[in-house]
């Protein structure tokens, strides 16, 4: 049948592989929203102060088992946040505990939060040499935070300058290259054969840098890696609908509260945790593969990571455009969602 007759599709149940939960009252008001629909998420330890440790990730863990409302079920999967003082032996502890999925690195700098992150990455050689050995993912913020470089160039130069030295002296060591942003990331792990993959979020499949700064500056739109231009845009659309087992979905869903989005140096971050599955079947319908959508959300991700699919399903269902509040509100102050700028039909019905 073709996409345009479809009026309800119905896939494995989706996993988001790079998530921001947050803590405390922010927790506690966004995890219902990917608990909804998804089984597991691989969450972000971005954390003030970060999440380094196995003790620290079992923690936190804890916390958002105990904020989950009752009757939902929902698996996080912890990371790890890669520091130069990260002790290797930790590391693989926490993996052969089952508390820590992956590894999270961040270049110093990068982001919001990573301040505590990687400058010499020879430091963090035997980390990644244990991780290698035990099949360990490294999910990887993929920027170059230097002020020369332009930050539209600091994925395709982070490529080049960090990417392919520390995947040849490491080959064994899976790698994630988390949200990317640019036909050169998509080409760079079109073109690993081996122990890579790439996660694409919903908003990067959805908007171009102009969505930020023609006609007005839009806070709302601002998140790192920063939208690039269009024929990058396109470029993670094809990846995504392509079914190419190396993409899957990380929404980086990132919710700050608006006053930490609108003021004069306002947080990076997008959050789209309630209306990703919806956006993501309007793009993959307009793509005209809404059968690959499962592909994307539901059997790639798990593949690469070595885990099983969910046998769990949702049904999506096409109809009215779907009245999805513009925020959500939080004790700390309400959290605008993702506006994709265009109507969503389909609806996680089921
Ligand atoms: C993330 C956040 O707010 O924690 N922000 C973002 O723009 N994506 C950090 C990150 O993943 O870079
Ligand atoms: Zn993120």
């Amino acid at each position: 049948m073709p996409d345009k007759d479809l009026t309800s599709l119905t896939i494995r149940r989706p996993d988001d592989w790079h998530l921001h939960l947050r803590d405390g009252a922010m927790l506690q008001a966004v995890l219902p929203e990917t608990a909804r629909h998804f089984a597991r998420a691989i969450i972000m330890p971005n954390l003030v102060p970060p999440v380094v440790t196995a003790a620290q990730a079992a923690a936190y863990r804890d916390r958002i088992m105990a904020a989950l409302p009752d009757g939902m079920r929902f698996t996080p999967l912890m990371t790890l946040y890669l520091t130069e003082a990260t002790d290797p032996e930790d590391v693989r502890a926490a993996h052969a505990a089952g508390i820590a999925t992956a590894v999270k690195l961040y270049p110093a700098g990068a982001t919001t939060n990573s301040a505590s992150g990687v400058r010499d990455f020879e430091k963090v050689r035997p980390v990644l040499d244990v991780m290698a050995e035990i099949g360990m993912p490294l999910c990887v913020h993929g920027e170059v935070t230097d002020h020369d470089i332009d930050i539209f160039d600091r994925e395709a130069v982070f490529i080049d300058k960090i990417l392919k030295p520390l995947r040849k002296k490491v080959p064994d060591l899976k790698v994630v290259m988390e949200h990317v942003t640019t036909q050169d990331a998509v080409d760079y792990v079109r073109d690993s054969h081996k122990n890579m993959a790439a996660t694409i979020t919903t908003h990067h499949l959805i908007i171009n840098r102009n969505h930020i700064l023609a006609g007005g500056i839009k806070p709302h739109f601002y998140c790192l890696p920063v939208a690039k231009r269009e024929a990058h845009r396109i470029a993670l659309v094809q990846a995504a609908v392509s079914g190419d087992k190396r993409f899957f979905l990380g929404t980086d869903s990132a919710p700050h509260v608006d006053a930490a989005k609108l003021q004069n140096c306002g947080c990076a971050g997008i959050f789209t945790a309630t209306n990703t599955m919806s956006c993501l079947a309007e793009v993959f319908e307009v793509a005209g593969q809404l059968k690959k959508l499962e592909a994307f959300t539901s059997i790639n991700g798990p593949m690469f990571y070595g885990l099983p699919p969910n046998e769990a399903t949702i049904t999506l269902t096409k109809g009215d455009p779907v009245p999805y509040p513009d925020r959500i509100d939080t004790p700390d102050g309400p959290v605008t969602m993702f506006d994709p700028g265009f109507d969503l039909h389909w609806r996680v019905t089921g």
